[in-house]
């Protein structure tokens, strides 16, 4: 079942059950109404009989029926008397038929007045019974119910019409309400199915106002801004990756053809040609080694932890230091506990002292400093150059002078990415007396 036709349903049915509720309401009413102003003519009919004075038959209907007891034409009443167990007077011809048990207790003086209902020849009574003006005697005032049963037949059919009427109005307007609110819905989805199939992600929702469904559209297309910017990135990360791999993969080959074609020919040349193959190689591997990293930074399922800062980085100088034995590594630390991934934060900490043993000069000392969540890193190499200083944190970008060192460009933006995934931030700054300063934060 659709949605759809669930909210007219919904709507039809609430109208409906509203609109043959009062119609039952509305008989109930009319019934209790009717029968209330019957039961009310045959008691004032009884008291007018029994207090001829204020107003009996024969004072206000002095020319009224011949002998008329009840003074009225439209209910009857006779007088019921226990001497005799039959009727004493009558409007008409008593009607023995109503000198019941219940009758005589009342003319009896052993039981209080009341109504009954009963059928005589195929015509429905109510009869009003009271105590009578003499002892031993009980009146006896009914008349036909007949009239009210026929009216309230026909405010049945009426009220049945109009309740009918009513349901179907009801499910015209469901339909009219569901259609209505649905709409932004109905534009939702179909904005979303257009965008599912043709994986156009500038398609937007029209969005205005600020009710539950504006902002759900507003919302997705928040997701989808969020979705474009990062495809953006993804495809601009492949573009420039499969630059960045073209040029290894095609100075492999030339040395490679020119080996298979015997050349050079000189071994002193030959070796050269194969040292630099093992360099293109190994150029390679760190490329692809950190485009795995940068991936694998996108993972967002990786455990956050509270991590031991200064830990990490006595860890990481372990290991550069077997990679740069000719360069002092000095180290000030306080512990310092950061919340964060631990191999992201290693992978970041240990970027930067690569770069700084990479461009120390033999037996130059890179001073390393911890404490309060920020690892700052300062070499004595040749620093950066204030105009390449933007740039050393752009994925691929080697200053001129890289060229012949190792390395994919991709280090500093890996510690960018780290840091600002975790809320941080990596800054560079000029060290006085030459050299690069790096100052990774990382939010406590
Ligand atoms: N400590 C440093 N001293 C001088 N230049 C540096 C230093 N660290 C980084 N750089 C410059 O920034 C560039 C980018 O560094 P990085 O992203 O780590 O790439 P890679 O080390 O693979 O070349 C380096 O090629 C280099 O030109
Ligand atoms: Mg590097």
């Amino acid at each position: 079942m659709s949605f759809r036709l669930r909210v007219t349903l919904l709507a039809a049915g609430a109208v409906a059950v509203a609109v043959v509720g009062a119609a039952v309401l509305m008989y109930f009413v009319v019934q209790t109404q009717l029968l209330t102003q019957f039961n009310n003519t045959l008691q004032d009919t009884a008291n007018g009989v029994q207090n001829p004075r204020e107003g009996g038959p024969g004072g206000r209907f002095p020319g009224g029926p011949q002998g008329s007891l009840s003074g009225r034409s439209d209910v009857a009443a006779q007088i019921v008397s226990t001497n005799t167990g039959t009727v004493s007077r009558s409007d008409a011809q008593p009607v023995v038929a109503l000198v019941t048990p219940g009758a005589i207790a009342v003319a009896s003086g052993s039981a209080p007045a009341y109504f009954f209902d009963t059928t005589l020849e195929g015509s429905h009574l109510r009869v009003w019974v009271s105590p009578g003006a003499q002892r031993g005697t009980a009146l006896e005032v009914w008349g036909p119910l007949d009239p009210i049963e026929s009216i309230l037949a026909e405010t049945r059919v009426r009220l049945a019409l109009v309740a009918f009427a009513g349901v179907l109005l009801a499910a015209a307007l469901g339909t009219v309400v569901a259609r209505a609110a649905l709409a932004p819905v109905q534009h939702l989805t179909s904005v979303v199915e257009e965008v599912a199939r043709t994986r156009d992600l500038s398609r937007r929702v029209a969005a205005t106002g600020n009710d539950e469904l504006s902002r759900l559209a507003a919302s997705f297309n928040e997701m989808l801004g969020a979705l474009e910017v990062s495809l953006r990135q993804q495809r601009q990360l492949v573009a420039d990756a499969s630059h960045e791999l073209r040029t290894p993969l095609t100075s492999l080959r030339t040395n490679l053809e020119l080996l298979a074609r015997g050349h050079p020919t000189d071994e002193t040349e030959r070796h050269a040609v194969l040292t630099d193959l093992v360099n293109q190689m190994e150029r390679l591997s760190t490329l692809v080694a950190d485009l795995i990293d940068l991936a694998r930074d996108e993972e967002a399922s990786l455990p956050v932890e509270d991590v031991r800062l200064d830990e990490v980085v006595t860890d990481a100088l372990a290991g550069v230091r077997g990679r740069y034995p000719n360069v002092l590594f000095t180290v000030v630390s306080q512990p310092t506990t950061i919340s964060g991934v631990r191999s992201r934060v290693s992978r970041a900490v240990t970027n930067l002292l690569d770069n700084a043993g990479k461009w120390s000069p033999v037996g130059g000392v890179v001073e390393v400093s911890v404490a309060d969540g920020e690892v700052s890193v300062r070499d004595h190499g040749p620093g950066i150059r204030p105009e390449d200083a933007p740039h050393v944190f752009d994925r691929f970008w080697r200053a001129s002078n890289a060229r012949h060192l190792p390395g994919s460009g991709l280090g500093l933006s890996i510690v960018k990415d780290v840091a600002e995934k975790h809320g941080g931030s990596v800054t560079l700054e000029p060290a006085p007396g030459g050299g690069a300063r790096f100052r990774l934060r990382l939010a406590a």
